[in-house]
Order: C-alpha cells, then structure tokens, then sequence
C-alpha cells in the first residue's frame, strides 16, 4: 500500500514496537543470538506513523535496516534492557505490539573478562530463564490498551501451527497473537510473511501472503478496532 493512500486512523495515538533479535552476552566478546531481522517490526513502526501514530520502536538488534520515518528509536542488546526500555516506554500508550524475538534462555553467568580456552574440555554453558516481557506487560496492562504478541509456529506431533498459536494466545492473554507459519523458508530473513491473527475475543483471521508493510497494516486494522 502506498503511504499516501493510507488512512490516519491512528492520529493521537501513541504505540511501543518492539523489534529484532536479542543477543545475550556471555562475555565482553561473545553473546548468545537469534536469526530475526526486525524486518516485521520495522514495517509495523513505519506503517504506524505513516497512520498518523505516535511511535516509538524498541531495537533490539536487526539487519541493516534504516530508522523509519518519524519513529523514536530506542535501541537495546539483552532481554533485560529490552524489558526495562519497554516498561518505562508502555505507560500511557495506546497499543503495545511485541515483534521481537526475546532470548528464552541467557547465560546464568556473564564473565568479566574473555572466556579462555586453555583447559582441556570446555564446561557445559548454564544458562538461566529470562522473564516472559510479554506476559509482564499484560499484567501491568492498562486500561483500554491493546497488547500484541507475536509466535512463529511449526507443527509437530502434538498439533499443527494454528493449535499452538491458539494455545499460546491463552497463556499469554494478550489481545492479539500473530502466527507465522514457519518451516519451508517462510517467515526469517526474508521479506514476505504469512499466518494468522488471533483473537482474544475468539476472531481467526488468515493473514495472506504479502509483504511485511502489508502484514503491518492489517495487524494495525485489527489493533484500530479494538481502540
Ligand atoms: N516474549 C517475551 N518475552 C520472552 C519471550 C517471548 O515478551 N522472554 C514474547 C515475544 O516477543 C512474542 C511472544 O512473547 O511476542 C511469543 O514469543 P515465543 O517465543 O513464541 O513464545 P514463548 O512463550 O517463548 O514460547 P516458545 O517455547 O514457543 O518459544
Ligand atoms: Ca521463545
């Protein structure tokens, strides 16, 4: 869709996105990551303010992407500054949509100083849980705002994509979950994205393929009717 052709239907709104891959620091040097380009969260902070959004986008790190246009920009590393930036960033707005892919997992220990190979066989990595940034800012949800969460699914023996975005939806309970569907090349490092949103409220809406911007659009639509 052309920026001009769209509606600002988000005018005096203010939204937080979150967006990228967080990286997990082990030592000064080495950190643990994940493959997410921010590419989704990008699209969704762009299209916001091209609705006429107040936004701010929370950065965690991306590909080589360029700042969008009249966005502020919070850039993070770890879990934990994405948390902290998202906490004092959520109060007072409107909508709140968590594209980024947290760590699970950090390491139970960050080194001070460069981890040495010397000894013979290394130790296993311990690594601790990371706080649920979503299910947090549920719980801290305030009145009237709407939350969105984001899962990538693949089926397995126990169901199929859709099952496990219904049943991540239920333990998050945020307002809305974005399920791409991946496996099959879809979804990371690449511009095209297709799924499905949920609703709390019940609502199953097949989200067809088309680029991110677009995708962006229709999760915005669906945010805008909830307001
Ligand atoms: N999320 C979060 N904090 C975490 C992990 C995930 O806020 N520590 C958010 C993501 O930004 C996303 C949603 O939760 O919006 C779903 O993330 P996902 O990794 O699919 O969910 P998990 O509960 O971590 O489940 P899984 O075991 O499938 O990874
Ligand atoms: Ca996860």
């Amino acid at each position: 869709e052309r920026p001009d052709a769209l509606p600002r239907d988000l005018e005096g709104r203010r939204v937080v996105v979150s967006a990228g891959g967080t990286r997990e620091p082990l030592d000064p040097v080495r950190f643990l990551g994940n493959r997410s380009s921010g590419r989704q969260g990008y699209a969704l902070a762009r299209v916001a303010a091209q609705r006429g959004a107040s936004v701010t986008l929370v950065a965690a790190h991306t590909a080589d992407l360029g700042d969008p246009a009249a966005v502020e920009v919070v850039r993070v590393g770890s879990a934990a500054q994405l948390r902290e930036a998202m906490h004092a960033t959520v109060k007072g707005a409107d909508a709140v949509v968590m594209a980024a892919a947290v760590a699970d997992f950090r390491p139970a220990a960050l080194a001070q100083s460069k981890i040495k190979k010397s000894g013979a066989e290394p130790d296993p990595l311990a690594l601790a849980k990371n706080p649920d940034i979503l299910v947090e800012l549920v719980k801290a949800r305030e009145p009237g705002q709407v939350i969105v969460g984001f899962a990538a699914e693949t089926g397995d023996a126990s169901g199929d994509a859709l099952h496990h975005g219904r049943e991540k939806l239920a333990r998050k309970g945020c307002d809305l979950l974005v399920v791409n569907v991946v496996g099959d090349g879809q979804a990371f490092e690449v511009p095209d994205n297709a799924g499905w949103l949920l609703g709390a409220d019940g609502t199953e809406t097949e989200l067809a393929r088309g680029s991110k911007a677009l995708l962006a659009s229709r999760i915005w639509d669906a945010v805008h009717t909830r307001l």
